[in-house]
C-alpha cells in the first residue's frame, strides 16, 4: 500500500511527519509524492493559530470528497485532531483514522485495525512519550531534525502547546548522541535540535543540560554543523552565550521569540522577562558573534494590545535589529488562559493595520541586512538542488541564509552536496541570496573547505 503525509505547523510536526513515514516504511507501506497515488493520506494538523488549523481542515475535506469513489484512507493526527479528538467524527463522518502526537508508535496497530477490521479509530490520549526514538527515514538528507525535548511548562497565555503536547519531558543524552552518531553515519552533516523550549533540557538521570548537550553533540566526529530551536528568551544563559565562543560547529543563529515589545504585554502572556532583559541578551549574542542572526516570532493583537503597546513592539524591531521575523495576529486558542479569561477585544481592522505596519518594518530591516552581505565570502553547506530552479544548488550559510549558486558543469552534481564551500555573495533578493564559489578556500575556521571540483 502507498501512503502521503501532508504536514502543517512547525518543525516538531515535519518531525513527526518523518518519523510516521520511517514506521510505515518498516512496516512495508510505500511513500508517494502525490495525494491521488496514494492508499492512505495523511493530514498532519497544527493548532497554534487559527490559520494553520482551518488549512489542514479543508484539506482533510478535500481528501475525503476525493476518496469517496476511490477506496482511499483518510487520517488526521498531529496537535488539532488530538485538540478535536472525537468532535472531529461530526464534521468528518466518513473519516478512517484521527490519532494524536502520542501515539505515532503505535500506528501499524491503529492502521491495523482500520485496515483489516473496517473500523473507524480515534485516539487521541495522553500515553506519553518514549525515550527511545529508533525511527527515522534512511534518506540522504544533508540536514535532518532531532527531538530532545517534547512538550512544555512555559503556559504562555496565549498558547495551546502545553495542553495538546503535554509537560516537558528531556530525551536522554545517550540517546540522543547515539542518534546524531547513527544519522552521521548515513551521510547527515547539519542537525537541528528540535524543542518548545530547547534551553530548558535537562537529562534528570546523567545531569546533563542543554549547554553540556552541545559540548557532548560538537565532539561527533563528522558532523559539520548544530542548530537548535526553539529558545525561551528567559532560559538563555550566559553559559550558552559564551558556549557560541568555543562551539566551533554551533551555527550563528538563534530563533528567539520575542511576542511583543511591551512589557505590559509580556506580563498579560506570561513571558516572564520584560523588553531590557530581552534586548541584553541580544545585545550578548551580537557580541559573542558579531556574524549572529537573530530571528523572533510576533504576536500583534493580544488582548488589551493598546496603540502605545504597538509602538513599543516596533521600537523593539528596531533595536534588535531582527535578521528577519514571523508575525502573526492573534487568534484565541482553546484551553488557553488568554481564552478563558481575557477579551480578544482588539478589532480585526487594528490587527490587520498592525500587522502591515510590522511586516513593512521586518520586511525593510531584512532586505537591508541581506543587502549588506553583498561581495563578502560566506561558508555555505550545500543540501541539494534549489527546488525552484533545478540548473542551481542550494544551501545555507551558519547565519542561516539561503544562498543559492549556478551549477558550472565542472562540478560533479552530487560531488558538491554534503559539503561546505565558500561563496561570494552578489545578488540579495528578497529571502535569499545568490552567489559563485570561490575554490581553494578555507572557511573562518580552516575547515572542510577546499577544492571541491
Ligand atoms: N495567536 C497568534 N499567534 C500565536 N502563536 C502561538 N499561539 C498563538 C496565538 N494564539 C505564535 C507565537 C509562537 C508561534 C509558533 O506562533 O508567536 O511563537
Ligand atoms: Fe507555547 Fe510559550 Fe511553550 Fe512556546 S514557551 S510552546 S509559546 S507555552
Amino acid at each position: 500500500m502507498t501512503f502521503y503525509i501532508e504536514t502543517y505547523g512547525c518543525q516538531m510536526n515535519e518531525r513527526d511527519s518523518e518519523e510516521i513515514a520511517s514506521i510505515l516504511l518498516m512496516d512495508g507501506f510505500f511513500e508517494v509524492d502525490s495525494p491521488d497515488r496514494a492508499d492512505i493520506v495523511f493530514v498532519n494538523t497544527c493548532s497554534v493559530r487559527e490559520k494553520p488549523a482551518q488549512k489542514a481542515l479543508s484539506a482533510t475535506g478535500r481528501y475525503l470528497k476525493s476518496a469517496k469513489n476511490k477506496r482511499k484512507i483518510v487520517a488526521m493526527c498531529g496537535c488539532y485532531a488530538k485538540q478535536e479528538g472525537e468532535r472531529l467524527k461530526e464534521r468528518f463522518p466518513d473519516i478512517d483514522l484521527i490519532f494524536g502526537p502520542q501515539q505515532i508508535k503505535d500506528l501499524p496497530n491503529l492502521l491495523k485495525k482500520v485496515i483489516c477490521e473496517k473500523q473507524m479509530v480515534v485516539d487521541v490520549s495522553d500515553s506519553g512519550y518514549l525515550s527511545k526514538e529508533k525511527f527515522y527515514k534512511s534518506s540522504n538528507a544533508v540536514s535532518a531534525f532531532v527531538n530532545i525535548t517534547k512538550g512544555c511548562n512555559n503556559f504562555c497565555s496565549f498558547c495551546i502547546v502545553p495542553y495538546l503536547r503535554g509537560r516537558e519531558f528531556s530525551r536522554n543524552s545517550t540517546d540522543i548522541v547515539e542518534e546524531i552518531k547513527e544519522r552521521v553515519s548515513l551521510g547527515v552533516k547539519e542537525i537541528t535540535l528540535l524543542g518548545q523550549n530547547v534551553n530548558s533540557y535537562n537529562d534528570d538521570l546523567s545531569g546533563v543540560d542543554f549547554v553540556r548537550l552541545l559540548e557532548m553533540i560538537n565532539d561527533i566526529e563528522g558532523l559539520m554543523r548544530i542548530r537548535f530551536t526553539t529558545s525561551h528568551p528567559r532560559d538563555v544563559s550566559d553559559r550558552l552565550i559564551e558556549s557560541f565562543k568555543y562551539l566551533d560547529k554551533l551555527c550563528s543563529h538563534i530563533h528567539l521569540p520575542v511576542q511583543s515589545g511591551s512589557d505590559r504585554v509580556l506580563a498579560l502572556m506570561n513571558r516572564k522577562y520584560t523588553r531590557d532583559q530581552y534586548l541584553r541578551v541580544v545585545e550578548k549574542l551580537r557580541t559573542v558573534r558579531s556574524d549572529m542572526s537573530i530571528t523572533t516570532d510576533i504576536i500583534v493583537g493580544f488582548p488589551q494590545e493598546t496603540d502605545d503597546d504597538f509602538e513599543k513592539t516596533l521600537s523593539l524591531v528596531r533595536l534588535a535589529d531582527f535578521d528577519t521575523a514571523y508575525s502573526f495576529k492573534y487568534s484565541p486558542r482553546p484551553l488557553t488562559k488568554a481564552f478563558r479569561q481575557f477579551q480578544d477585544d482588539v478589532p480585526p481592522s487594528v490587527k490587520e493595520e498592525r500587522l502591515r505596519i510590522l511586516q513593512e518594518l521586518i520586511e525593510s530591516i531584512a532586505q537591508r541586512k541581506n543587502k549588506e552581505l553583498l561581495g563578502s565570502t560566506m561558508s555555505v553547506l550545500i543540501e541539494g538542488n534549489s527546488i525552484k530552479n533545478l540548473s542551481q544548488f542550494s544551501g545555507r550559510t551558519s547565519c542561516n541564509r539561503v544562498v543559492n549558486i549556478e551549477i558550472d558543469n565542472k562540478y560533479k552534481k552530487d560531488g558538491l552536496i554534503g559539503k561546505i564551500v565558500r561563496v561570494k555573495i552578489n545578488e540579495s533578493l528578497k529571502h535569499s541570496l545568490k552567489g559563485e564559489i570561490i575554490e581553494g578556500e578555507k572557511d573562518e575556521k580552516g575547515r572542510c573547505c577546499g577544492n571541491i571540483a
